[in-house]
């Protein structure tokens, strides 16, 4: 296995959910952290929480589009080097024909889709110069499949990973990584607003933790370096589709 010691990464989302979770994991296993989301106060309390020395906390936004490239900044200004990037934050709006709020599916797509691809590049240039590093793109079962009235959130997710297949053909036989996440249902804030949660839609009384999927990225991490893990996808025992 490789060892996370020592390295330096970049998460997205780190104000709550997997973000926070993955955070914790990477620390947990050696690495330095750049945490990033709005709200500075989960932030701060987040670094807080986590050793001396082995985060930082980027309050940013990532519907501002020099968010990406001052992400990258942020991790090689507080650790001298970014070997990992984790493309995590995202947002999830659903709705019919007659209800979707296309003023938050238009953010939902610049978040989940435009800054991903941002800060993908970004990253994909500084690891290429470099000449290694791991790029991991969360996606979602809902980037493999679709269900009604979720077409613009999937269609974000089909986004990544058509962008991020391409971009792994780009690099086979580099030293440079790039995996996809789809994670089933995760106990988390994404879908807090909506009328009916899906857990209740699909009949699903055990959620993943945050963790399952941080763990889930840890084991990713750390392959050695002669293997790939293009795609995971991680469901509940009880999540058919
Ligand atoms: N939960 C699930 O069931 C599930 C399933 C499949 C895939 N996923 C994917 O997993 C990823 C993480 O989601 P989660 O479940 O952990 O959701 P969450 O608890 O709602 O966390 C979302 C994170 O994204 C950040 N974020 C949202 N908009 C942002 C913006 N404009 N600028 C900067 N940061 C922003 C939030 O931080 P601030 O609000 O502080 O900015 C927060 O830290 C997402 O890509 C999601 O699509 C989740």
């Amino acid at each position: 296995m490789m060892s996370l010691k020592g390295k330096a990464a970049v998460i997205t989302g780190a104000s709550n959910g997997i973000g926070t979770a993955t955070a914790r994991t990477l620390v947990a296993a050696g690495a330095k952290v750049v945490v990033a989301g709005r709200r500075e106060d989960r932030l701060a309390a987040l670094v807080a929480e986590l050793p001396p020395k082995r985060a930082v906390a980027a309050p940013s936004d990532l519907l501002d589009p020099e968010t990406p490239a001052q992400l990258m900044e942020a991790c090689l200004d507080a650790f001298g080097t970014c070997d990992i990037v984790v493309n995590n934050a995202g947002t999830m709006h659903v709705g019919t024909i007659e209800d979707m709020d296309m003023n938050a599916a238009a953010r939902m797509i610049r978040v989940n889709v435009e800054a991903v691809t941002q800060l993908s590049y970004a990253a994909l240039r500084h690891f290429k110069a470099q000449g290694s590093g791991h790029l991991v793109n969360i996606s979602s079962i809902l980037g493999t499949k679709v269900r009604p009235t979720t077409g613009i959130y999937a269609g974000t997710k089909y986004a990544v990973e058509a962008l991020s297949e391409a971009l792994r053909m780009e690099l086979a036989g580099t030293n440079i990584k790039l995996s996809v996440i789809e994670p089933g249902l995760v106990d988390t804030e994404l879908q807090d607003h909506f009328a009916t949660h899906p857990k209740d839609a699909l009949g699903i009384q055990r959620l993943l933790d945050p963790e399952d999927i941080a763990r889930c990225i840890r084991f990713v991490l750390e392959q050695p370096d002669h293997v790939r893990i293009p795609v995971m996808m991680v469901l509940p025992s009880e999540q058919a589709m």
